[in-house]
């Protein structure tokens, strides 16, 4: 019998939000596994418990071990027949974690090993400037400005992502009078710069990084634009305008072609297909990704594969609630070309499971921020898979 006993706790994340943790006793040792939780969230995900944090931990504490008794990756399909309904999408997610470290155990490898045993390390990711729903202030309206080193070297990467940060914060206060050093929910710098100002500070921190240290970083922005999407009046409302579908599509085109992004996250709210797919038309050298228009759903990822609305798809397995689904979607990404983007949440914990699932699913790229614990427990794991994989 793989498990000896299960038990579950609340916990809280960094953003001081009620979430659950797992913990699964084993004759090989003792594992654990929590579940982080998003703000700006899409309307299509899995609800995150059944009523309560409570209601979950109950079900859980109640369970009889055999029915978690599992001796293949794949066989955590029959605990999510089992309880599924029963409990909600974090609760499954860190239950079925527990379960694949606690296989890894037994099998005496490493987490990510359960999946594949050719590693390919994965490129960065990291939000370095903050706004929308994650920002005290909601502004500016985008929700990300990331950063990514060009480089599959995640050792390096990190190192790199880290400079970007720092200078990021003296740019910012070279240029934003009001900029105060605050950090937003997931660490990244607050500005009251609006979004095209952003952009021209993250070209400038571009520029610079080349020129001190001779590397070439890319830049991304995740716009989450459902979290400023007024569905009454079918605008998007910035401070000082509102914008049609077709004038945020110029508008975003706009920034995308001016700063030559690499990588476009929810550029339009989270029904609009048809506008995805103008979009990608329009900007066929660039990542358009789709996060809450997806939400790592089959069904979702098949109609935007139908309508060519994405060339990239954000995986994060509590939005769906089985690690069985996630990897279903991330293997239909893969088959159409799309790229995969596995993501943290904004309220995280310390987790480190996410790191091991992006590169046991071959993942393109990963979106684990930046700074803070939760952040960086997540990328040293990365750079212990790639160091143990003796690259
Ligand atoms: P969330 O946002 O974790 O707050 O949902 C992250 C994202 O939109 O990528
Ligand atoms: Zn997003």
């Amino acid at each position: 019998m793989l498990v000896r006993s299960v038990y579950a706790k609340k916990l809280k994340n960094s953003r001081g939000e009620e979430t659950i943790e797992v913990i699964v006793k084993t004759e090989k040792g003792v594992v654990n596994a929590s579940a982080p939780f998003g703000k700006s969230r899409g309307i299509h995900e899995a609800n995150a418990f059944v009523e309560n944090v409570e209601h979950d931990v109950r079900i859980i504490n109640a369970l009889d071990v055999r029915v978690l008794d599992i001796k293949h990756r794949l066989d955590i399909i029959y605990v999510e027949k089992k309880l599924r309904g029963k409990i909600g999408a974090n609760s499954m997610l860190a239950l079925q974690l527990a379960l694949l470290k606690a296989l890894a155990k037994k099998q005496g490898c490493e987490l990510w090993q359960l999946f594949t045993r050719r590693f390919k390390p994965v490129r960065m990711l990291g939000n370095v400037i903050g706004g929308g729903m994650h920002s005290s202030a909601r502004k500016p309206e985008f929700q990300e400005f990331l950063f990514s080193p060009r480089t599959r070297h995640m050792g390096k990467a990190v190192l790199i992502n880290k400079k970007v940060y720092s200078i990021a914060r003296s740019l910012l206060k070279k240029y934003d009078p009001r900029f105060k050093g605050k950090k937003n929910d997931e660490n990244a710098w607050e500005t009251t710069l609006n979004n095209e100002q952003v952009l021209e500070i993250a070209n400038l921190v571009r520029e610079k990084v080349k020129e001190r240290y001779g590397e070439n970083v890319d830049i991304g922005i995740d716009i989450a634009a459902s979290t400023f999407y007024d569905k009454r009046s079918k605008k998007y409302v910035y401070e000082n305008v509102k914008l049609r579908k077709q004038e945020q599509i110029n508008f975003v085109a706009r920034l995308a072609k001016k700063f030559s992004l690499l990588y476009l996250e929810d550029p339009l709210h989270e029904e609009d297909f048809d506008g995805f797919a103008i979009l990608r038309k329009k900007l066929k050298k660039i990542l358009v990704v789709g996060d809450d228009l997806t939400v790592t759903n089959t069904e979702r990822l098949k109609k935007a594969i139908k309508k060519k609305a994405i060339s990239g798809i954000i995986v994060k397995p509590n939005q769906i609630g089985s690690l069985i689904a996630s990897e279903e979607v991330v293997e239909l990404a893969k088959r159409h070309g799309i790229a995969v983007i596995v993501s943290h949440r904004s309220g995280e914990t310390l987790e480190t499971g996410i790191a091991d699932l992006a590169i046991g699913w071959h993942a393109d790229f990963v979106k684990f921020g930046v700074a803070g614990k939760e952040r960086e427990v997540k990328l040293k794991r990365l750079i212990e898979i790639e160091k143990k994989a003796g690259v």
